[in-house]
């Protein structure tokens, strides 16, 4: 099956009121996963890679993403995940993306839209798709640490003024969600009024970040063989399942994989202390 854009994916989505899985990579093992988990669900999914990911493999992990979507049996998106600046959208087009995300959503609104419309631009001339954002998650947004103070969710007027100024084909909003593993205590807040205010100002497909669910069971399990994951509380499915029907059609997961790949690398370091075949530990799940 052909890659497609984000957008391909992402407007059949907000119509129908389901959620795309953007699931981010850094390696083989990692890609392969999410392409056979989401082969098995017959289930559309976006293949998330950020900048990170991109100087860890020296850019083969975007070579093995290309690979593995043009020959998957559903439809793929490979995206670049919070792209920084212009210059790394354009590189991440040349390479193949059909979605690449501008985040300036650091800046003040008229620089955010100034920057995101140089992205748009040039991505829509060549057919692809851009996420942008405004507002501020809390926790680390790869090299930005952004204090949980000053997090700032995303204002309705706001994010209507933003999507008619770039046109911009989806918008991550900030909601009360955060990256990393340490959501919140207990159940983390999540805006739902603040979802559908935006849903109602904004048509295009709304993004939600940080929507990991940090399963208790594989915390446990790493924690038992070894690991020290404190305080680790994510975003309930009830939460998520919401929210994709007032207007979230992306949904951002990158810790839960690597949560269950961590898990499963402890335990079996553990269990097979032996081993030294680097392909029979890699090829463990969960
Ligand atoms: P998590 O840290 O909750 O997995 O979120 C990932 C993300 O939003 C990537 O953009």
């Amino acid at each position: 099956m052909p890659l497609v854009t984000g957008k391909d994916l992402l407007v059949k989505a907000r119509a129908h009121q389901y959620g795309i899985g953007a699931f981010n990579t850094d390696n083989l093992e990692t890609t392969q996963a999410i392409i056979e988990a989401a082969e098995e669900m017959k289930s559309p999914v976006m293949l998330a890679i950020t900048e990170g990911a991109m100087n860890h493999s020296r850019k083969r992990v975007v070579d093995i993403a290309l690979y593995e979507a043009n020959r998957a049996s559903v439809p793929v998106a490979v995206h670049l995940d919070h792209g920084e600046n212009y210059e790394i959208c354009l590189q991440c087009i040349r390479l193949g993306f059909t979605s690449v995300m501008i985040d300036k959503s650091h800046l003040d609104e008229a620089s955010n839209i100034a920057e995101t419309k140089r992205v748009v631009e040039a991505a829509h001339a060549v057919g692809v798709s851009v996420e942008a954002e405004i507002g501020v998650l809390s926790g680390i947004e790869e090299a930005l640490n952004v204090s949980a103070d000053h997090a700032q969710l995303t204002k309705p007027d706001e994010a209507e003024r933003f999507m008619l100024a770039t046109e911009a084909d989806s918008l991550a909003i900030a909601i009360g969600t955060s990256h990393g593993p340490n959501k919140g205590i207990g159940r983390p807040f999540i805006d739902h009024e603040r979802i559908k205010a935006i849903a109602d100002r904004v048509p295009q497909p709304l993004v939600m970040h940080g929507a990991s669910g940090i399963a208790q069971d594989l915390v446990k399990r790493l924690n038992e063989a070894g690991g020290a994951l404190k305080n680790a509380v994510g975003i309930h499915d009830e939460d998520s399942a919401k929210a994709v029907t007032e207007g979230i059609a992306k949904i951002n997961v990158g810790t839960d994989l690597r949560l269950a790949g961590m898990t499963a690398l402890r335990e079996v370091l553990k269990q097979k202390p032996a081993e030294i075949d680097l392909r029979k530990v890699l090829g463990s799940g969960p």
